[in-house]
């Protein structure tokens, strides 16, 4: 089976950390490169982590982008409380040493597309939406040559966890997002409805520590520090896996279940600034623009991260 070819749009973090860690380790996907964007923490720090986590992998040789350094419109706000001041607290990570490309995010994003077949490059957005949707302004002749966008951001009756109403990469960049959700690219969303159901706990962290790698015991050390925030805030019994939902999604997209529905942006009011507006119901009448997913199989989905993580 000929791998699906992707672009790993990120700001690492612990669970972007991970989501790259299983795509580089699935035979599934293809990665051409990843794109990092502020978010989670500054630019400069979510580039050097996509650069630490490629040198966790074993893959030095993978080419890793800085793309935009603030949201479109916005004032840049990070989540240092939630990955620490590093974006990979948890372990402590040696410097990469694996250079940065010269070539900026975007661009790397648009001549990929252009450069490939129509419909054969996916793009996965693990953070803020700025470096796609720049992409999309500067060259909106790529919009229709994307096979699909499989992202991580929004919520519907899980609410938000940045703000009552929004989700963390949406809210930071809404007025991105908005590009993105109007562009009429196939997208799939992983919302918080579905991310807040992918939850470590003790076995599950145990399971990567007894693979008795550098990869199994980092991954647990992450995961350990990420969940100290959502165990406090949601009393839940572990850390959220958000991002690495879209990998698992291209690989066994069974563990998944969803609706092609309605998907806006607030980009007005401050009250619900970056609210996912999903049209669950189908009442508003809107055009159905995004597979919305809403529910996953747990277990399996752990039990393939972990299988994953071991060819490490
Ligand atoms: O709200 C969760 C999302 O925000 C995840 O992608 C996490 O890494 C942060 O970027
Ligand atoms: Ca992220």
């Amino acid at each position: 089976m000929t791998p699906r070819k992707i672009i790993i749009d990120t700001d690492p973090g612990q669970d972007d950390a991970v989501a790259i860690l299983l795509a580089l380790a699935s035979a599934e996907v293809e990665v051409l490169g990843l794109t990092c964007v502020a978010g989670n923490v500054p630019l400069p720090l979510t580039e050097k982590n996509a650069r630490i986590v490629c040198e966790l992998a074993g893959r030095p040789d993978m080419m890793v982008f800085a793309g935009c350094d603030a949201p479109l419109v916005r004032r840049l706000v990070t989540a240092e409380n939630v990955h620490g001041k590093t974006g990979l607290d948890g372990p402590v990570m040696a410097d990469p040493v694996m250079p940065l490309q010269d070539t900026h995010a975007v661009d790397f994003i648009i001549d990929t597309l252009r450069s490939h077949a129509d419909g054969t490059v996916t793009l996965c957005p693990l953070g803020p939406l700025t470096n796609i949707a720049t992409a999309l302004q500067k060259a909106p002749d790529i919009a229709s040559r994307i096979q699909e966008i499989v992202l991580m951001g929004g919520g519907c009756f899980e609410g938000g966890n940045i703000t009552p109403a929004a989700e963390f990469n949406i809210h930071v960049d809404p007025h991105a997002a908005d590009i993105v959700f109007k562009s009429a690219a196939p997208i799939v969303v992983m919302p918080l409805d579905v991310t807040h159901k992918a939850l470590t706990n003790r076995a599950r962290v145990e399971a990567f520590r007894a693979l008795g790698t550098p990869v199994g015991a980092t991954v647990a050390e992450w995961t350990d520090f990420f969940e100290r925030f959502d165990k406090e805030k949601y009393g839940s019994a572990g850390a959220p896996l958000h991002d690495p939902c879209v990998i698992a999604y291209l690989i066994r997209p069974d563990l998944f279940k969803g609706r092609h529905i309605n998907v806006t942006v607030e980009t007005g009011s401050e009250l619900t600034m970056g609210m996912t507006v999903a049209d669950w119901w189908r009442v508003s009448g809107r055009q159905p623009n995004a597979m919305f997913m809403n529910d996953i199989d747990a277990a399996g989905f752990f039990t393939l991260l972990t299988q994953r993580l071991a060819l490490l």
